[in-house]
């Protein structure tokens, strides 16, 4: 018979691991959940008297208020929550590779290794591991393998693959009432009777048609190819909102009537400067390396357009930017509203922002920051590693961090909307206007503001997917 999960330990205290287990405490009270992760100021954070929790989040302190000290702890101590528990989830960081084989494209696997040779060095008993970063298919293959060639005697170890779906911004609606929820595991019976217990875990509070069950491969595939093929449609709106910028066609009116086709459906059609986030591009990386490591360049190079056609329309927007200026920025003020690579977070993992203001950098333009919850250290660690060679006190001769949009947009040429943060279209734009100088410019990368309004008010409005109008 399966067996019943008692103890639950979180391996990565991160994005993905805490706002998950968290929710798995809420859920199931009589389950004990540890959290656990190598960075002591991170675990401080989320154990904070104050709830000042290391990631923001809609709805994550009350979550954490409900089961903190209850059956929700977060450690440092890696190695008493492995030892206890009978269930472990394997949360850790899997960015891309820098250096080495397969740089700038194949995931860098260390940490998913050095959890696993942890669990394996501290278990002295059988454990279900649980596969939850997103990583390349068969990873779970190496964990397995690593895990059978250091375990003790009566120390057996179930892989299962359960890749997390959760969008930042909305990690806790997500959580509570997912889409569906995907356990993978080898077809053995071993395999089948620890995917029932997980399966078990999750039926607490998610209908069972929503939790699907697959071969191992086949959910480590899936969650690549979730992502490849959402950042799909994105880069395929993209496409089509030059198309609408040279043409007169408006990119909302076509979006609008592409997803009323109910074979295609309405979401993730918005054109962007860009999408961003940890996920999209790295995943999308994962599965061009993976296809070229099957030998499939063309599929790899499929995939691979996703990718550069966002590069191409992060260039294509700050182009827009200087053409619109009479061709130069120089010495021009711009602000930049939102840095977060998507509203409701504090995010800025591959921010499209980022990319922006490295371009206004480099043509000599002064940029204002504005977002309401990135913390400025952040960006200015972002700003230091996307503008190499430079030293972060020669960057803040040419770019500030403001605390209001107001205050950034005070004696700016132009305003760049990057992120679609809501306050950004209550600002009161005749303020705005007011402090300005002429002409003023705004830039709507996120189709966002009300551009017959600021028009009125006298600016001169870009947007993404429409023509100029003059
Ligand atoms: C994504 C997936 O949605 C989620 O299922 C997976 O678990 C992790 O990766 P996330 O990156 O947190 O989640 O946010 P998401 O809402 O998908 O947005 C990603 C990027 O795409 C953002 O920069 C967003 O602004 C952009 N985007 C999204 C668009 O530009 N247009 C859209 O229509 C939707
Ligand atoms: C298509 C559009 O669906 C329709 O809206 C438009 O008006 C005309 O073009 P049609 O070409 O008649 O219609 O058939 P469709 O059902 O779209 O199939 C097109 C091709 O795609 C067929 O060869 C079909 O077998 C193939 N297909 C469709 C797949 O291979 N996989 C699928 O999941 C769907
Ligand atoms: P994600 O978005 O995938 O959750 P994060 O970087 O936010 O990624 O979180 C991953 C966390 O995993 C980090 O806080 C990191 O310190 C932690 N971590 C990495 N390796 C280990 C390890 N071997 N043991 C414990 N924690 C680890």
């Amino acid at each position: 018979a399966p067996i019943k999960v008692t103890k639950i330990c979180c391996i990565g205290a991160g994005y993905v691991g805490g706002p998950t287990c968290a929710v798995i405490a809420v859920k199931c009270p009589h389950i004990k959940v540890t959290i656990v992760d190598l960075n002591q100021s991170r675990i401080d954070a989320w154990n904070s008297p104050d709830f000042k929790l290391p990631i923001y989040e809609p709805g994550l302190e009350n979550v954490v208020r409900e089961a903190r000290g209850r059956n929700l702890f977060f450690s440092t101590n890696v190695d008493a929550a492995i030892e206890e528990a009978d269930l472990i989830f394997v949360s850790v960081n899997t960015p891309t590779k820098k250096s080495g084989v397969g740089a700038g494209s194949a995931a860098d696997l260390n940490y998913v290794e050095l959890a696993t040779r942890r669990i394996a060095t501290v278990a002295n008993s059988s454990k279900i591991v649980v596969e939850k970063s997103t990583v390349p298919c068969r990873t779970a293959e190496s964990m397995r393998t690593i895990l059978e060639a250091n375990s003790k005697p009566n120390c057996r170890f179930d892989i299962l693959s359960n890749p997390e779906f959760l969008a930042e911004g909305t990690a806790i609606t997500d959580l509570f009432n997912p889409d569906r929820v995907l356990i993978g595991s080898l077809q053995t019976p071993e395999g089948l009777s620890a995917c029932n217990s997980l399966s078990a875990v999750y039926a607490n509070w998610v209908p069972q048609e929503r939790i699907l069950t697959v071969g191992l491969w086949s959910s480590e595939l899936s969650k690549l190819a979730a992502n490849a093929m959402l950042a799909q449609r994105i880069s395929s709106i993209n496409a089509l909102s030059a198309i609408c910028e040279a043409t007169g066609a408006n990119i909302d009116e076509v979006a609008h009537a592409i997803g009323y086709d109910s074979r295609v459906g309405p979401k993730f059609l918005k054109a962007s400067v860009g999408f961003g986030g940890s996920c999209f591009q790295k995943d999308i990386l994962n599965l061009v390396y993976l296809s070229e490591s099957c030998h499939l360049p063309e599929v790899a190079a499929y995939w691979r357009q996703v990718v550069e056609m966002n590069e191409y329309q992060k260039r294509r927007f700050s182009k827009r930017v200087v053409d619109t200026l009479f061709n130069t920025i120089t010495g021009k003020r711009i602000a930049v509203l939102g840095f977060a690579f998507k509203a409701d977070t504090g995010d800025t993992r591959e921010s499209a922002a980022i990319t922006l203001i490295k371009d206004f950098h480099s043509e000599r333009a002064l940029v204002n920051i504005y977002d309401p919850q990135v913390e400025h250290n952040q960006i200015w660690s972002d700003l230091a590693d996307a503008i190499p060679q430079t030293p972060v006190d020669s960057i803040k001769k040419q770019v500030t961090i403001c605390s209001s949009a107001l205050e950034a947009c005070k004696d700016a040429e132009a305003v760049v909307i990057a992120t679609e943060w809501k306050e950004f279209r209550e600002i009161d734009w005749e303020a705005v206007y007011a402090g300005m100088n002429k002409p003023a410019f705004v830039f709507d990368g996120r189709l966002l503001i009300d551009a017959d309004k600021l028009r009125k008010i006298g600016f001169k409005v870009t947007t993404i997917g429409r023509a100029e109008v003059a």
